[in-house]
Protein backbone atom coordinates (compact mmCIF):
# COMPACT_ATOMS: atom_id res chain seq x y z
CA UNK A 1 0.00 0.00 0.00
CA UNK A 2 2.13 2.85 -1.06
CA UNK A 3 5.82 2.86 -0.78
CA UNK A 4 7.96 5.89 0.28
CA UNK A 5 11.40 6.56 0.89
CA UNK A 6 13.69 9.74 1.51
CA UNK A 7 16.89 10.76 2.21
CA UNK A 8 19.25 13.39 3.46
CA UNK A 9 23.10 13.00 2.57
CA UNK A 10 26.31 13.34 1.34
CA UNK A 11 25.77 11.41 -2.13
CA UNK A 12 23.45 12.03 -4.97
CA UNK A 13 20.25 11.13 -4.21
CA UNK A 14 18.09 10.49 -7.17
CA UNK A 15 19.86 6.66 -8.16
CA UNK A 16 19.58 5.98 -3.89
CA UNK A 17 15.53 6.91 -4.31
CA UNK A 18 15.16 5.18 -7.75
CA UNK A 19 16.62 2.07 -6.11
CA UNK A 20 14.63 2.54 -2.64
CA UNK A 21 11.70 2.47 -4.83
CA UNK A 22 12.21 -0.24 -6.76
CA UNK A 23 13.03 -2.31 -3.65
CA UNK A 24 9.26 -1.01 -2.37
CA UNK A 25 7.80 -0.99 -5.41
CA UNK A 26 6.08 -4.32 -4.37
CA UNK A 27 4.10 -2.36 -1.88
CA UNK A 28 2.17 -0.50 -5.03
CA UNK A 29 3.02 0.00 -8.14
CA UNK A 30 0.24 2.37 -10.31
CA UNK A 31 2.46 5.25 -10.39
CA UNK A 32 5.52 6.24 -8.83
CA UNK A 33 7.55 9.73 -8.53
CA UNK A 34 10.17 11.92 -6.55
CA UNK A 35 10.50 15.59 -5.11
CA UNK A 36 14.38 16.54 -4.83
CA UNK A 37 15.57 19.71 -3.49
CA UNK A 38 18.84 21.44 -5.84
CA UNK A 39 19.75 24.43 -5.29
CA UNK A 40 16.93 25.98 -3.29
CA UNK A 41 14.66 24.51 -5.58
CA UNK A 42 11.98 22.07 -5.66
CA UNK A 43 12.41 19.01 -8.31
CA UNK A 44 9.34 17.41 -8.92
CA UNK A 45 8.94 14.24 -11.12
CA UNK A 46 6.06 11.89 -11.12
CA UNK A 47 4.41 9.52 -14.00
CA UNK A 48 1.45 6.88 -13.96
CA UNK A 49 2.71 3.19 -14.44
CA UNK A 50 5.38 1.30 -12.65
CA UNK A 51 8.83 2.54 -11.85
CA UNK A 52 10.49 2.29 -15.47
CA UNK A 53 8.31 4.88 -16.72
CA UNK A 54 9.66 7.57 -14.25
CA UNK A 55 12.77 6.50 -14.58
CA UNK A 56 12.32 6.87 -18.67
CA UNK A 57 11.35 10.41 -17.95
CA UNK A 58 14.25 11.22 -15.63
CA UNK A 59 16.36 9.80 -18.14
CA UNK A 60 19.48 12.49 -19.17
CA UNK A 61 19.10 14.37 -16.21
CA UNK A 62 22.00 14.83 -14.15
CA UNK A 63 20.51 16.42 -11.06
CA UNK A 64 23.18 17.00 -8.12
CA UNK A 65 20.61 17.16 -5.33
CA UNK A 66 21.29 15.61 -2.26
CA UNK A 67 18.07 15.64 -0.56
CA UNK A 68 14.30 13.81 -1.71
CA UNK A 69 11.87 12.04 -1.39
CA UNK A 70 10.14 9.33 -2.87
CA UNK A 71 7.08 7.24 -3.58
CA UNK A 72 5.11 4.51 -5.35
CA UNK A 73 0.99 4.35 -5.22
CA UNK A 74 -1.32 1.70 -4.52
CA UNK A 75 -4.08 4.22 -5.50
CA UNK A 76 -6.60 5.08 -2.86
CA UNK A 77 -7.82 8.47 -3.39
CA UNK A 78 -7.63 9.27 -6.80
CA UNK A 79 -7.34 7.12 -10.30
CA UNK A 80 -3.75 5.83 -11.54
CA UNK A 81 -2.59 9.47 -13.07
CA UNK A 82 0.25 11.81 -13.66
CA UNK A 83 -1.49 14.35 -11.30
CA UNK A 84 -2.50 11.69 -8.40
CA UNK A 85 0.97 10.50 -8.47
CA UNK A 86 3.13 11.30 -5.03
CA UNK A 87 4.64 13.94 -4.45
CA UNK A 88 2.13 16.51 -4.06
CA UNK A 89 2.99 20.32 -3.22
CA UNK A 90 1.63 23.26 -1.72
CA UNK A 91 0.68 25.94 -4.10
CA UNK A 92 4.10 27.89 -4.32
CA UNK A 93 5.87 23.88 -4.66
CA UNK A 94 8.41 25.08 -1.61
CA UNK A 95 6.95 21.84 0.17
CA UNK A 96 6.93 18.20 -1.14
CA UNK A 97 5.08 15.00 0.50
CA UNK A 98 4.92 11.30 -0.41
CA UNK A 99 2.37 9.93 1.96
CA UNK A 100 1.04 6.00 2.48
CA UNK A 101 -2.52 5.59 3.99
CA UNK A 102 -5.53 7.28 4.22
CA UNK A 103 -6.24 10.50 5.83
CA UNK A 104 -10.22 9.97 6.88
CA UNK A 105 -10.86 13.63 7.87
CA UNK A 106 -9.62 14.43 4.34
CA UNK A 107 -12.64 16.40 2.82
CA UNK A 108 -13.33 18.18 6.01
CA UNK A 109 -10.05 19.40 5.53
CA UNK A 110 -10.17 19.95 1.84
CA UNK A 111 -13.33 22.04 2.54
CA UNK A 112 -11.71 24.59 4.70
CA UNK A 113 -8.79 24.78 2.27
CA UNK A 114 -10.88 25.95 -0.29
CA UNK A 115 -12.57 27.96 1.07
CA UNK A 116 -9.44 30.29 1.91
CA UNK A 117 -9.11 29.50 -1.64
CA UNK A 118 -6.14 26.84 -1.53
CA UNK A 119 -6.13 25.56 -5.31
CA UNK A 120 -5.87 21.86 -5.40
CA UNK A 121 -3.68 20.06 -8.42
CA UNK A 122 -5.09 16.28 -7.64
CA UNK A 123 -7.69 14.21 -6.28
CA UNK A 124 -5.67 12.77 -3.33
CA UNK A 125 -5.95 13.08 0.26
CA UNK A 126 -2.51 13.36 0.52
CA UNK A 127 -2.36 16.89 -1.08
CA UNK A 128 -4.22 18.32 1.83
CA UNK A 129 -0.95 17.55 4.05
CA UNK A 130 1.40 19.79 1.39
CA UNK A 131 -1.23 22.44 1.84
CA UNK A 132 -1.31 22.88 5.75
CA UNK A 133 2.45 22.12 6.42
CA UNK A 134 2.32 25.25 4.33
CA UNK A 135 0.32 27.24 6.05
CA UNK A 136 1.57 25.91 9.40
CA UNK A 137 4.88 26.77 8.42
CA UNK A 138 7.16 29.49 10.96
CA UNK A 139 10.55 28.72 9.89
CA UNK A 140 10.74 25.31 11.49
CA UNK A 141 9.64 22.63 9.65
CA UNK A 142 9.39 19.86 12.42
CA UNK A 143 7.18 22.73 14.31
CA UNK A 144 4.90 22.76 10.89
CA UNK A 145 4.48 19.34 10.62
CA UNK A 146 3.51 19.16 14.45
CA UNK A 147 1.24 21.39 13.85
CA UNK A 148 -0.42 19.85 11.23
CA UNK A 149 -0.55 15.90 12.63
CA UNK A 150 -2.82 17.20 15.09
CA UNK A 151 -5.70 18.21 12.59
CA UNK A 152 -5.20 14.66 10.91
CA UNK A 153 -7.24 11.71 11.05
CA UNK A 154 -6.47 8.02 9.99
CA UNK A 155 -3.97 5.65 9.79
CA UNK A 156 -1.11 6.97 7.75
CA UNK A 157 2.86 7.84 7.23
CA UNK A 158 4.50 10.26 5.53
CA UNK A 159 7.69 12.19 4.39
CA UNK A 160 8.01 15.56 3.81
CA UNK A 161 10.83 17.79 2.33
CA UNK A 162 10.89 21.92 2.29
CA UNK A 163 13.04 24.36 0.03
CA UNK A 164 13.08 26.71 3.18
CA UNK A 165 15.59 23.36 4.88
CA UNK A 166 17.50 21.80 2.61
CA UNK A 167 19.06 19.57 4.88
CA UNK A 168 16.24 18.05 6.81
CA UNK A 169 13.63 15.50 6.01
CA UNK A 170 10.91 14.94 8.71
CA UNK A 171 9.20 11.57 8.42
CA UNK A 172 5.87 10.74 10.78
CA UNK A 173 4.33 7.68 11.30
CA UNK A 174 0.96 6.95 12.50
CA UNK A 175 -0.70 3.57 11.42
CA UNK A 176 1.48 2.96 8.39
CA UNK A 177 5.10 1.92 8.60
CA UNK A 178 7.50 4.07 8.70
CA UNK A 179 11.67 3.28 9.99
CA UNK A 180 14.86 5.19 9.68
CA UNK A 181 18.02 3.94 8.38
CA UNK A 182 21.18 5.06 10.02
CA UNK A 183 24.37 5.98 7.77
CA UNK A 184 27.28 7.57 7.74
CA UNK A 185 26.96 11.49 6.73
CA UNK A 186 23.56 10.70 5.57
CA UNK A 187 20.45 8.87 6.59
CA UNK A 188 17.21 7.53 5.29
CA UNK A 189 13.76 6.93 5.97
CA UNK A 190 11.64 4.19 3.63
CA UNK A 191 8.23 2.34 4.71
CA UNK A 192 10.46 -1.25 4.96
CA UNK A 193 13.76 -2.66 5.38
CA UNK A 194 14.78 -3.60 1.92
CA UNK A 195 14.30 -0.03 0.61
CA UNK A 196 17.82 0.37 2.29
CA UNK A 197 19.49 -2.71 2.71
CA UNK A 198 22.64 -1.88 0.69
CA UNK A 199 23.46 1.32 2.50
CA UNK A 200 23.18 0.40 6.47
CA UNK A 201 21.37 -2.65 8.23
CA UNK A 202 20.66 -0.10 11.33
CA UNK A 203 17.58 0.80 11.52
CA UNK A 204 15.09 2.88 14.00
CA UNK A 205 11.43 1.07 13.97
CA UNK A 206 8.78 4.34 14.87
CA UNK A 207 5.94 3.36 16.47
CA UNK A 208 2.41 4.97 15.90
CA UNK A 209 2.30 8.74 16.90
CA UNK A 210 5.97 9.32 16.08
CA UNK A 211 8.02 12.16 13.88
CA UNK A 212 11.49 11.43 13.06
CA UNK A 213 13.57 14.43 12.07
CA UNK A 214 16.38 13.71 9.63
CA UNK A 215 19.50 15.40 8.53
CA UNK A 216 22.94 13.83 7.08
CA UNK A 217 24.49 14.27 10.88
CA UNK A 218 21.27 13.51 13.02
CA UNK A 219 18.50 11.77 13.87
CA UNK A 220 16.23 12.58 16.40
CA UNK A 221 12.77 11.34 17.19
CA UNK A 222 9.44 13.10 19.01
CA UNK A 223 6.23 12.59 19.72
CA UNK A 224 3.57 14.00 18.64
CA UNK A 225 3.53 16.65 21.35
CA UNK A 226 6.83 17.74 20.26
CA UNK A 227 8.86 16.04 23.39
CA UNK A 228 11.78 13.69 22.59
CA UNK A 229 12.08 9.90 22.59
CA UNK A 230 14.51 7.78 22.86
CA UNK A 231 14.54 4.96 20.90
CA UNK A 232 16.61 1.71 20.28
CA UNK A 233 18.55 0.79 17.39
CA UNK A 234 18.03 -2.62 15.54
CA UNK A 235 20.60 -4.21 13.51
CA UNK A 236 18.99 -6.48 10.92
CA UNK A 237 19.29 -9.78 10.30
CA UNK A 238 18.54 -9.26 6.39
CA UNK A 239 21.06 -9.22 3.52
CA UNK A 240 20.74 -7.35 0.24
CA UNK A 241 21.48 -10.66 -1.67
CA UNK A 242 18.16 -12.05 0.32
CA UNK A 243 15.98 -8.66 -1.29
CA UNK A 244 17.57 -8.97 -4.75
CA UNK A 245 16.74 -11.34 -7.79
CA UNK A 246 19.75 -13.79 -7.91
CA UNK A 247 19.61 -14.27 -11.44
CA UNK A 248 15.94 -15.67 -11.29
CA UNK A 249 13.04 -14.29 -13.61
CA UNK A 250 11.02 -13.63 -11.26
CA UNK A 251 11.01 -12.83 -7.05
CA UNK A 252 8.09 -15.09 -6.75
CA UNK A 253 10.13 -18.01 -8.31
CA UNK A 254 13.37 -17.43 -6.16
CA UNK A 255 11.25 -17.46 -3.43
CA UNK A 256 9.59 -20.55 -4.00
CA UNK A 257 13.32 -22.22 -4.51
CA UNK A 258 13.93 -20.53 -1.08
CA UNK A 259 11.32 -21.98 0.70
CA UNK A 260 14.02 -25.31 1.95
CA UNK A 261 16.01 -22.55 3.83
CA UNK A 262 13.28 -20.36 5.20
CA UNK A 263 11.70 -23.91 6.55
CA UNK A 264 15.16 -24.53 7.86
CA UNK A 265 15.99 -21.48 9.43
CA UNK A 266 12.44 -21.07 10.63
CA UNK A 267 12.82 -24.82 12.54
CA UNK A 268 16.13 -23.37 13.53
CA UNK A 269 14.84 -20.06 14.91
CA UNK A 270 11.70 -21.67 16.78
CA UNK A 271 14.04 -24.41 18.28
CA UNK A 272 16.24 -21.99 19.85
CA UNK A 273 13.62 -19.78 21.27
CA UNK A 274 11.01 -22.54 22.16
CA UNK A 275 11.80 -22.30 25.87
CA UNK A 276 10.51 -19.05 26.10
CA UNK A 277 7.40 -18.90 24.87
CA UNK A 278 5.00 -18.04 28.06
CA UNK A 279 1.98 -20.09 27.07
CA UNK A 280 1.32 -23.13 26.33
CA UNK A 281 -2.06 -23.29 23.77
CA UNK A 282 -3.90 -26.06 26.77
CA UNK A 283 -3.92 -23.29 29.36
CA UNK A 284 -6.64 -21.86 26.90
CA UNK A 285 -10.09 -22.79 26.81
CA UNK A 286 -9.53 -21.69 22.94
CA UNK A 287 -7.27 -20.82 20.26
CA UNK A 288 -8.41 -18.30 17.83
CA UNK A 289 -6.26 -17.65 14.73
CA UNK A 290 -7.32 -14.25 12.60
CA UNK A 291 -5.29 -13.87 9.49
CA UNK A 292 -6.23 -12.44 5.92
CA UNK A 293 -5.62 -14.03 2.43
CA UNK A 294 -2.45 -17.01 2.37
CA UNK A 295 -1.76 -16.21 6.02
CA UNK A 296 -5.65 -17.28 6.66
CA UNK A 297 -4.74 -20.32 4.49
CA UNK A 298 -1.86 -21.20 7.19
CA UNK A 299 -4.14 -20.93 9.53
CA UNK A 300 -6.31 -23.16 8.72
CA UNK A 301 -3.84 -25.98 8.19
CA UNK A 302 -2.47 -24.27 11.87
CA UNK A 303 -6.20 -25.60 13.22
CA UNK A 304 -6.08 -29.14 12.11
CA UNK A 305 -2.36 -29.64 13.68
CA UNK A 306 -3.64 -27.43 17.23
CA UNK A 307 -6.84 -29.54 17.36
CA UNK A 308 -5.07 -32.91 16.61
CA UNK A 309 -1.67 -32.53 18.79
CA UNK A 310 -3.24 -30.28 21.70
CA UNK A 311 -7.15 -31.02 21.72
CA UNK A 312 -7.37 -27.39 21.91
CA UNK A 313 -10.39 -25.93 20.15
CA UNK A 314 -9.20 -23.78 17.33
CA UNK A 315 -11.43 -21.24 15.09
CA UNK A 316 -10.00 -19.46 11.96
CA UNK A 317 -11.49 -16.38 11.33
CA UNK A 318 -10.35 -13.86 8.34
CA UNK A 319 -9.10 -10.49 10.31
CA UNK A 320 -11.45 -8.58 7.97
CA UNK A 321 -14.40 -10.39 9.34
CA UNK A 322 -13.13 -10.51 13.28
CA UNK A 323 -14.47 -7.30 14.55
CA UNK A 324 -17.86 -7.27 13.23
CA UNK A 325 -18.97 -10.72 13.93
CA UNK A 326 -19.82 -10.27 17.98
CA UNK A 327 -17.80 -13.45 18.31
CA UNK A 328 -16.87 -13.88 22.22
CA UNK A 329 -13.53 -13.34 23.38
CA UNK A 330 -12.12 -13.40 26.90
CA UNK A 331 -8.86 -13.88 28.97
CA UNK A 332 -9.47 -17.42 28.09
CA UNK A 333 -8.67 -16.97 24.76
CA UNK A 334 -5.79 -17.22 22.96
CA UNK A 335 -5.44 -15.32 19.93
CA UNK A 336 -3.15 -15.47 17.07
CA UNK A 337 -2.72 -13.05 14.43
CA UNK A 338 -0.64 -14.21 11.40
CA UNK A 339 0.74 -11.33 9.12
CA UNK A 340 3.72 -12.10 7.22
CA UNK A 341 3.81 -8.23 6.38
CA UNK A 342 3.15 -7.75 10.14
CA UNK A 343 1.05 -4.43 8.70
CA UNK A 344 -1.49 -5.85 7.41
CA UNK A 345 -4.20 -3.39 8.93
CA UNK A 346 -7.20 -6.07 9.53
CA UNK A 347 -5.00 -8.19 11.13
CA UNK A 348 -3.58 -5.60 13.12
CA UNK A 349 -7.00 -3.87 14.10
CA UNK A 350 -8.53 -7.53 15.06
CA UNK A 351 -5.42 -8.40 17.35
CA UNK A 352 -6.08 -4.61 18.93
CA UNK A 353 -10.10 -5.46 19.42
CA UNK A 354 -9.21 -9.14 20.67
CA UNK A 355 -6.26 -7.64 23.12
CA UNK A 356 -9.33 -5.12 24.58
CA UNK A 357 -11.71 -8.17 25.44
CA UNK A 358 -8.82 -9.14 27.45
CA UNK A 359 -7.19 -12.24 24.99
CA UNK A 360 -4.11 -13.40 25.34
CA UNK A 361 -2.39 -11.92 22.01
CA UNK A 362 0.41 -13.63 19.74
CA UNK A 363 1.76 -12.08 16.57
CA UNK A 364 2.88 -14.29 13.61
CA UNK A 365 5.30 -12.23 11.70
CA UNK A 366 8.00 -12.46 9.04
CA UNK A 367 9.14 -8.72 9.79
CA UNK A 368 10.54 -7.63 13.06
CA UNK A 369 9.55 -4.64 14.56
CA UNK A 370 6.25 -4.55 12.06
CA UNK A 371 3.52 -3.35 14.17
CA UNK A 372 2.10 -6.73 14.76
CA UNK A 373 5.48 -7.63 16.56
CA UNK A 374 5.47 -4.64 18.72
CA UNK A 375 1.69 -4.38 19.76
CA UNK A 376 1.13 -8.62 20.52
CA UNK A 377 1.62 -9.83 24.10
CA UNK A 378 4.03 -12.26 22.40
CA UNK A 379 5.93 -12.54 18.68
CA UNK A 380 6.67 -15.12 17.16
CA UNK A 381 8.83 -15.18 13.79
CA UNK A 382 9.19 -16.82 10.43
CA UNK A 383 12.69 -16.33 9.49
CA UNK A 384 11.74 -16.48 5.99
CA UNK A 385 13.87 -12.92 4.85
CA UNK A 386 11.95 -10.40 2.71
CA UNK A 387 9.35 -11.82 0.79
CA UNK A 388 9.24 -9.38 -2.81
CA UNK A 389 6.74 -11.08 -5.08
CA UNK A 390 3.40 -9.69 -4.07
CA UNK A 391 2.12 -13.85 -3.87
CA UNK A 392 3.16 -15.21 -0.71
CA UNK A 393 5.26 -18.49 -0.65
CA UNK A 394 8.21 -18.86 1.58
CA UNK A 395 6.27 -17.26 4.41
CA UNK A 396 3.29 -19.34 3.87
CA UNK A 397 5.30 -22.74 4.37
CA UNK A 398 7.63 -20.78 7.22
CA UNK A 399 4.00 -20.15 9.07
CA UNK A 400 3.04 -23.40 8.56
CA UNK A 401 6.52 -24.68 10.00
CA UNK A 402 5.84 -22.18 13.27
CA UNK A 403 1.97 -23.41 13.82
CA UNK A 404 3.73 -27.33 13.50
CA UNK A 405 5.86 -26.83 15.99
CA UNK A 406 4.12 -24.99 18.17
CA UNK A 407 1.33 -27.26 18.05
CA UNK A 408 3.55 -30.47 18.55
CA UNK A 409 5.36 -28.62 21.48
CA UNK A 410 2.27 -29.85 23.46
CA UNK A 411 1.89 -33.55 22.27
CA UNK A 412 3.02 -36.16 23.63
CA UNK A 413 5.50 -37.25 20.73
CA UNK A 414 6.77 -33.78 20.01
CA UNK A 415 10.40 -34.98 19.33
CA UNK A 416 9.27 -37.87 16.53
CA UNK A 417 7.29 -34.54 15.20
CA UNK A 418 9.88 -32.26 15.13
CA UNK A 419 11.96 -34.77 13.42
CA UNK A 420 9.87 -35.14 11.14
CA UNK A 421 9.43 -31.33 10.19
CA UNK A 422 12.97 -31.56 9.74
CA UNK A 423 12.53 -33.30 7.08
CA UNK A 424 10.65 -30.67 5.29
CA UNK A 425 13.41 -28.75 3.61
CA UNK A 426 15.16 -32.20 1.80
CA UNK A 427 11.21 -33.44 0.42
CA UNK A 428 10.78 -29.34 -0.93
CA UNK A 429 14.43 -29.89 -2.44
CA UNK A 430 13.56 -33.28 -4.31
CA UNK A 431 9.97 -31.38 -5.23
CA UNK A 432 11.67 -28.60 -6.40
CA UNK A 433 13.80 -30.47 -8.62
CA UNK A 434 10.91 -31.80 -10.39
CA UNK A 435 10.31 -28.48 -11.43
CA UNK A 436 10.78 -28.84 -15.08
CA UNK A 437 7.69 -32.17 -14.91
CA UNK A 438 4.87 -29.26 -13.54
CA UNK A 439 6.16 -26.63 -16.27
CA UNK A 440 5.08 -29.16 -18.68
CA UNK A 441 1.61 -29.67 -17.28
CA UNK A 442 1.47 -26.46 -16.81
CA UNK A 443 1.80 -25.46 -20.49
CA UNK A 444 -1.08 -27.55 -21.46
CA UNK A 445 -3.04 -25.11 -19.29
CA UNK A 446 -2.66 -21.86 -20.48
CA UNK A 447 -5.59 -21.35 -22.37
CA UNK A 448 -8.43 -22.57 -19.51
CA UNK A 449 -10.48 -19.66 -17.98
CA UNK A 450 -11.60 -22.02 -14.92
CA UNK A 451 -10.47 -24.11 -12.40
CA UNK A 452 -11.48 -26.41 -9.42
CA UNK A 453 -8.93 -27.18 -6.59
CA UNK A 454 -9.91 -29.97 -4.35
CA UNK A 455 -8.31 -31.42 -1.05
CA UNK A 456 -9.85 -32.21 1.82
CA UNK A 457 -8.41 -32.37 5.95
CA UNK A 458 -5.21 -31.23 5.95
CA UNK A 459 -4.63 -30.21 2.33
CA UNK A 460 -8.14 -28.68 2.00
CA UNK A 461 -6.10 -25.32 3.00
CA UNK A 462 -4.07 -26.50 0.22
CA UNK A 463 -6.56 -26.79 -2.46
CA UNK A 464 -7.59 -22.46 -1.15
CA UNK A 465 -3.78 -21.72 -1.55
CA UNK A 466 -3.36 -23.25 -5.03
CA UNK A 467 -6.69 -21.73 -6.34
CA UNK A 468 -5.43 -17.92 -4.50
CA UNK A 469 -2.43 -18.24 -5.81
CA UNK A 470 -3.29 -19.03 -9.37
CA UNK A 471 -6.21 -16.36 -9.96
CA UNK A 472 -4.03 -13.29 -8.44
CA UNK A 473 -0.65 -13.97 -10.60
CA UNK A 474 -2.42 -15.07 -13.65
CA UNK A 475 -6.47 -14.46 -13.86
CA UNK A 476 -7.58 -17.01 -14.14
CA UNK A 477 -10.50 -17.89 -12.24
CA UNK A 478 -10.09 -20.69 -9.99
CA UNK A 479 -11.67 -22.06 -7.09
CA UNK A 480 -10.90 -23.96 -3.48
CA UNK A 481 -13.34 -26.61 -1.88
CA UNK A 482 -13.01 -29.05 0.42
CA UNK A 483 -13.22 -32.06 -1.23
CA UNK A 484 -16.42 -33.80 0.09
CA UNK A 485 -18.39 -30.42 -0.71
CA UNK A 486 -17.99 -31.19 -4.12
CA UNK A 487 -21.55 -32.79 -4.85
CA UNK A 488 -23.20 -30.09 -2.89
CA UNK A 489 -22.80 -27.88 -5.74
CA UNK A 490 -19.55 -27.42 -7.42
CA UNK A 491 -20.17 -30.51 -9.61
CA UNK A 492 -22.41 -28.52 -11.43
CA UNK A 493 -19.57 -26.73 -13.39
CA UNK A 494 -17.74 -29.86 -14.18
CA UNK A 495 -17.55 -30.56 -17.79
CA UNK A 496 -14.90 -31.31 -20.25
CA UNK A 497 -13.87 -27.21 -19.80
CA UNK A 498 -13.05 -27.33 -16.56
CA UNK A 499 -10.20 -28.64 -14.92
CA UNK A 500 -9.78 -29.82 -11.52
CA UNK A 501 -6.52 -29.64 -9.59
CA UNK A 502 -6.89 -32.88 -6.66
CA UNK A 503 -4.75 -32.77 -3.76
CA UNK A 504 -4.37 -36.55 -2.79
CA UNK A 505 -1.43 -37.43 -1.07
CA UNK A 506 -2.47 -40.89 0.65
CA UNK A 507 -3.72 -39.69 3.98
CA UNK A 508 -6.85 -40.50 5.76
CA UNK A 509 -8.56 -39.19 3.29
CA UNK A 510 -7.01 -40.49 0.17
CA UNK A 511 -10.17 -43.28 -0.69
CA UNK A 512 -12.32 -40.16 -0.42
CA UNK A 513 -10.22 -38.11 -3.17
CA UNK A 514 -9.95 -41.05 -5.07
CA UNK A 515 -14.08 -41.68 -5.08
CA UNK A 516 -13.80 -37.28 -6.19
CA UNK A 517 -11.75 -38.56 -8.77
CA UNK A 518 -13.98 -40.64 -10.36
CA UNK A 519 -16.89 -38.67 -10.38
CA UNK A 520 -15.33 -36.14 -11.90
CA UNK A 521 -14.26 -38.69 -14.91
CA UNK A 522 -17.87 -39.77 -15.09
CA UNK A 523 -18.50 -36.57 -15.91
CA UNK A 524 -16.06 -36.07 -18.34
CA UNK A 525 -13.61 -33.59 -15.96
CA UNK A 526 -10.10 -33.14 -16.39
CA UNK A 527 -7.96 -34.05 -13.43
CA UNK A 528 -4.53 -32.93 -12.84
CA UNK A 529 -3.18 -34.40 -9.32
CA UNK A 530 -0.89 -33.61 -6.84
CA UNK A 531 0.38 -37.09 -5.63
CA UNK A 532 2.68 -39.07 -4.14
CA UNK A 533 5.68 -41.40 -6.28
CA UNK A 534 4.48 -44.15 -7.06
CA UNK A 535 0.60 -43.79 -6.90
CA UNK A 536 -0.25 -45.81 -9.77
CA UNK A 537 -3.92 -44.87 -9.74
CA UNK A 538 -3.82 -41.28 -9.75
CA UNK A 539 -1.25 -41.68 -12.00
CA UNK A 540 -3.12 -43.35 -14.61
CA UNK A 541 -6.45 -41.79 -14.21
CA UNK A 542 -5.63 -38.13 -13.98
CA UNK A 543 -4.94 -36.60 -17.31
CA UNK A 544 -1.61 -34.85 -15.87
CA UNK A 545 -0.02 -36.09 -12.42
CA UNK A 546 2.64 -34.05 -10.72
CA UNK A 547 4.41 -36.32 -8.07
CA UNK A 548 5.63 -35.56 -4.60
CA UNK A 549 8.04 -37.50 -2.72
CA UNK A 550 7.00 -40.09 -0.04
CA UNK A 551 5.67 -38.06 2.57
CA UNK A 552 4.04 -38.74 6.11
CA UNK A 553 0.75 -37.21 6.73
CA UNK A 554 1.05 -34.68 9.18
CA UNK A 555 3.41 -32.68 6.97
CA UNK A 556 1.40 -32.96 3.83
CA UNK A 557 0.78 -29.66 3.47
CA UNK A 558 4.67 -28.28 3.62
CA UNK A 559 4.78 -30.03 0.07
CA UNK A 560 1.26 -30.41 -1.83
CA UNK A 561 1.80 -26.81 -1.62
CA UNK A 562 5.22 -26.40 -3.92
CA UNK A 563 3.85 -28.07 -7.29
CA UNK A 564 0.72 -25.92 -6.96
CA UNK A 565 3.12 -22.47 -6.71
CA UNK A 566 4.72 -23.51 -9.68
CA UNK A 567 1.80 -24.74 -11.44
CA UNK A 568 0.40 -20.65 -10.84
CA UNK A 569 3.53 -19.43 -11.83
CA UNK A 570 4.33 -21.06 -14.83
CA UNK A 571 1.09 -20.04 -16.15
CA UNK A 572 1.41 -16.60 -15.40
CA UNK A 573 4.96 -16.07 -16.70
CA UNK A 574 4.47 -17.99 -20.00
CA UNK A 575 1.25 -15.75 -20.26
CA UNK A 576 3.29 -13.13 -19.94
CA UNK A 577 2.26 -11.62 -17.30
CA UNK A 578 3.74 -9.28 -14.61
CA UNK A 579 4.43 -12.03 -12.21
CA UNK A 580 5.85 -10.04 -9.09
CA UNK A 581 3.20 -7.54 -9.20
CA UNK A 582 -0.24 -8.19 -10.03
CA UNK A 583 -2.40 -6.05 -11.42
CA UNK A 584 -4.49 -4.18 -8.73
CA UNK A 585 -2.90 -6.00 -5.50
CA UNK A 586 -0.20 -4.61 -3.18
CA UNK A 587 2.26 -6.89 -0.96
CA UNK A 588 0.75 -5.06 2.31
CA UNK A 589 -2.33 -3.42 2.53
CA UNK A 590 -2.57 -1.08 5.06
CA UNK A 591 -6.37 -0.09 4.75
CA UNK A 592 -9.32 -1.81 5.76
C1 LIG B 1 -1.47 -13.86 -1.40
C2 LIG B 1 -1.07 -12.76 -0.57
C3 LIG B 1 -2.09 -12.08 0.28
C4 LIG B 1 -1.56 -11.96 1.70
C5 LIG B 1 -2.53 -11.16 2.58
C6 LIG B 1 -2.05 -11.08 4.02
O1 LIG B 1 -0.41 -14.39 -2.10
O2 LIG B 1 0.07 -12.41 -0.54
O3 LIG B 1 -3.30 -12.77 0.26
O4 LIG B 1 -1.37 -13.24 2.21
O5 LIG B 1 -2.64 -9.86 2.08
O6 LIG B 1 -0.82 -10.46 4.13
P1 LIG B 1 0.03 -10.56 5.45
O7 LIG B 1 0.42 -11.97 5.63
O8 LIG B 1 1.21 -9.65 5.23
O9 LIG B 1 -0.85 -10.09 6.57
Amino acid sequence: MCGIAGYVGKDIVLPILIGALERLEYRGYDSAGVALIEDKKLIVEKRKGKIRELVKSLWGRNYGAKIGIGHTRWATHGKPTNENAHPHTDEKREFAVVHNGIIENYLELKEELLKEGVKFRSDTDTEVIAHLIARNYKGDLLEAVLDTVKKLKGAFAFAVITVHEPNRVVGVKNGSPLIVGIGEGENFLASDIPAILPYTKRIIVLDDGEIADITPQSVNVYNFNGEPISKDVMITPWDLVSAEKGGFKHFMLKEIYEQPKAVNDTIKGFLSTEDTIPFKLKDFRRVVIIACGTSYHAGLVGKYWIESFTGVPTEVVYASEFKYADIPISDKDLVIGISQSGETIDTKFALQFAKEKGAFTVGLVNVVGSAIDRESDFALYTHAGPEIGVAATKTFTAQLTVLYALAVRESGDRDNLIRLLEKVPSLMEITLNSSEEVEKVSDKYLKRKNFLYLGRYLNYPIALEGALKLKEISYIHAEGYPAGEMKHGPIALIDENMPTVLVAPQDRVYEKMLSNLEEILARKGTVVSVGLKGDKVLKEKSADFMEIPKVDEPITPFITVVPLQLFAYFIASKLGLDVDQPRNLAKTVTVE
